[in-house]
C-alpha cells in the first residue's frame, strides 16, 4: 500500500496533464462546468481507483463530472458505481451557457435528468441518481474512495456533507475533491477543512479552485462538531480563513484567501454563497 508520501509525490506530477480530451471518449462530449484541466483530473481519479468503496459526486448539473469519473473508472479493472447527487434543475440562463446545443426550456427550473440520463447512458448500470436537496440525503452505502464536493454552496450544507459523507471516506485511501474551494464567495470550505487538517491532506491545487485532498485520518463526530462552519461568526469565519492561507502556504496563492476574506467583511453574517455581494463592488 503507498505510503502518504508516495501519494503526495504521486499527485505533486499532476499525471492527469498528460492525458488529453480524446482519451475520455464519450465523456469529453458532456457538457461540463469544469475546467479543461479538471475534466482530465476526473477521468484521471477514476482509472487510479483501488476498489476501495463508491464513487460520489456531490453536485452533478448536467452530468458532466460524473461521465469523466465514469470514463476513468470503466478503465480501471476495478467494479465500479457512481453516485451523483442533485436537484436536477436548471435555470434557463445555465442551460443555455453550458448546453447551448439542447432546445432551451420555455420556463426557469427546467427539468435536467432526461439530459442526465442520455450523457450517462454509456454508463448505464453504474451510476445512481439521487434526486432531490442533499441537505436532506443520508450516506448509508458504505466506504468512498472518491468523493467530489461541488454543492456546498453554503455553510449549513458544508457541515451536512460533513457530516453525512466525510466518516465513509477510508484513511490512507480516499481522495476527496473540493471542487469550488478557493471560491471567495465560499470561506466556510477552506474554514471547515483547516479544522480537519488531522484528518486530510492537501494534494494537488488545480487551477482555479479546485483542491484535492487524501484523507488520512478517520473523520469522527469530535472532528465533526469542532469543524462546523454553520454558526461561527465573522471574526471567527475570517480567522479560520486565515489558518487556512497558513495551511496551504506554497500550494495555493495567498491572494485567494485575502479575496475570501474582503467577502467576509463586505458581506457580514451572510453564509450562502449566491447571496454574497462582491466585495469590489462595496462603497
Ligand atoms: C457547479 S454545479 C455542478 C457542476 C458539475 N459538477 C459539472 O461537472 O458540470 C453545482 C450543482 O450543485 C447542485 N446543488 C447545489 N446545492 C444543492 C443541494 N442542496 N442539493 C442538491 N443539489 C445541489 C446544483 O443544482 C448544481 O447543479
Amino acid at each position: 500500500m503507498p505510503s502518504v508520501a508516495d501519494i503526495e509525490a504521486e499527485f505533486a506530477a499532476r499525471p492527469w496533464r498528460a492525458l488529453s480530451p480524446a482519451d475520455l471518449g464519450p465523456a469529453a462530449e458532456v457538457p461540463t462546468m469544469l475546467t479543461p484541466e479538471e475534466r482530465l483530473l476526473y477521468h484521471w481519479l477514476g482509472r487510479r481507483v483501488q476498489g476501495e468503496g463508491a464513487t460520489v459526486d456531490l453536485g452533478a448539473y448536467a452530468g458532466g463530472s460524473a461521465a469523466r469519473l465514469l470514463s476513468g473508472l470503466a478503465l480501471s479493472g476495478r467494479q465500479f458505481h457512481v453516485h451523483s447527487y442533485d436537484r436536477f434543475r436548471s435555470s434557463r440562463a445555465f442551460w443555455s451557457r453550458f448546453m447551448p446545443d439542447e432546445p432551451l426550456p420555455e420556463t426557469d427550473d427546467a427539468d435536467l435528468l432526461p439530459v442526465v440520463r442520455r450523457h450517462l447512458a454509456p454508463w448505464e448500470g453504474h451510476v445512481t441518481l439521487h434526486i432531490g436537496d442533499i441537505a436532506e440525503k443520508r450516506w448509508t452505502g458504505g466506504p468512498i474512495e472518491i468523493l467530489s464536493v461541488d454543492a456546498a454552496k453554503g455553510a449549513a450544507i458544508a457541515d451536512h456533507i460533513a457530516a453525512e459523507f466525510f466518516p465513509a471516506l477510508v484513511p490512507g485511501r480516499s481522495i476527496l475533491v473540493q471542487q469550488d474551494y478557493l471560491m471567495a464567495v465560499q470561506p466556510w470550505l477552506p474554514a471547515q477543512m483547516v479544522a480537519l487538517r488531522d484528518c486530510f491532506v492537501p494534494l494537488a491545487h488545480v487551477p482555479r479552485v479546485g483542491l484535492v485532498f487524501l484523507s488520512v485520518g478517520a473523520v469522527t463526530s469530535a472532528a465533526l462538531a469542532s469543524a462546523r462552519v454553520g454558526q461561527l461568526t465573522d471574526g471567527k469565519l475570517m480567522q479560520r480563513v486565515r489558518d487556512a492561507a497558513a495551511w496551504h502556504d506554497g500550494m495555493v496563492p495567498r491572494g485567494r484567501f485575502k479575496a475570501m476574506l474582503e467577502q467576509v467583511k463586505a458581506n457580514p453574517g451572510v453564509r450562502l454563497g449566491w447571496q454574497m455581494k462582491h466585495a469590489a463592488r462595496r462603497k
